[in-house]
């Protein structure tokens, strides 16, 4: 079969079974064409909310799928392929943060969202990448403990400096890959080109860069912007995304090992072999847990993105 072929099948597959198909931006071409959003961590959260399809299949990382399934628990939700981990959600356990709390008495526990739902469940309030300064701003408590993210965490403090700040150190192992270096080689080889990264990279990075946000916000900004050349410090798929959508302008790579393999490892037969009941990961979770990890979610919209 073709490109074409699959998606026509699951285009139909999809509207047989009553089924939306949620993509983050991370996804390839050919996934986002057949999907109904595409969107950066905190616009997926909010779809979810408002979709009223009974299924919905997940091209992201595990801890997507399941903030998919708190927020919506009568639906038959699907991770599309089960090997999609977020390495860094998995970097910290409830006992570890329980442990650190009991260190810092007071401090409310603000989660990146890229964390696990039991993780969640002792977390006030959960931020992304595009709401994390302005929710750690208004939110009432002036003490922070941020997990567990130490890049977007140095970040946010950085905007929010009336505020204080306990970090732990843990982040993306392929933002975490890039260094300054990585930043002047780029800059050399293309010095017209404005530099765009997400947060998740280093501060030695981020403080060279001419926008930081989340990776929608990485994309409006280059589609806004009337330059014409950028580096890109995110996935590389951006780069690719990019390219498709604005031909006049030039998109580099800020490195070669931008890949995260857990997003790369979802792929078009992933999502076809969800709708036809060969694949893909049913999200089960006790009620307990989805009830507790849901209020930092809920507490997340509230505040808005
Ligand atoms: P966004 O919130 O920008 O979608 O980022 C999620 C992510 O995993 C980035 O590595
Ligand atoms: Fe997780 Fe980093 Fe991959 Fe994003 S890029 S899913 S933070 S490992």
């Amino acid at each position: 079969m073709t490109i074409e072929q699959v998606q026509k099948k699951i285009c139909r597959l999809k509207a047989e079974t009553d089924t939306c198909i949620l993509a983050h931006s991370y996804m390839t071409e050919d996934i986002c064409e057949v999907a109904d959003f595409v969107g950066d961590s905190y616009a997926l959260a909010v779809k979810a909310t408002k979709t009223d399809n009974k299924n919905v299949i997940m091209c992201g990382v595990r801890f997507m799928a399941e903030m998919v399934k708190m927020l919506n628990p009568e639906k038959r939700v699907l991770l599309a392929n089960p090997e999609a981990g977020c390495p860094m959600a998995e970097q910290m356990d409830r006992q570890l943060i329980q442990q650190v709390k009991e260190q810092y008495p007071g401090y409310a526990v603000v989660a990146y969202v890229n964390t696990t739902a039991e993780l969640k469940t002792i977390a006030d309030v959960c931020v992304t990448s595009s709401s994390a300064v302005n929710i750690c701003r208004a939110m009432p408590q002036k003490d922070i403990l941020f997990i567990p993210d130490i890049n977007l965490g140095t970040y946010v403090k950085e905007h929010v400096p009336e505020k204080n700040f306990k970090l732990l150190s843990g982040g993306c192992p392929t933002h975490a890959k890039i260094s300054e270096k990585d930043v002047a080689a780029a800059k050399s080889a293309h010095p017209e080109a404005l530099l765009l990264v997400h947060p998740e990279c280093r501060p030695e990075v981020t403080k060279h860069a001419d926008y930081v946000g989340s990776t929608t916000g990485i994309m409006d900004f280059a589609a806004k912007s009337g330059a014409k050349e950028f580096i890109i410090g995110t996935e590389n798929s951006i780069v690719q995304h990019l390219q498709f959508a604005h031909p006049e302008k030039t998109f580099y790579a800020l490195s070669k090992d931008l890949v995260c393999n857990n997003m790369r490892s979802t792929t078009l037969v992933d999502v076809l072999a969800c709708l036809s009941g060969k694949g893909g990961e049913e999200m089960v979770m006790d009620e307990d847990t989805r009830l507790a990890a849901v209020k930092c979610i809920e507490k997340m919209m509230e505040y808005g993105g």
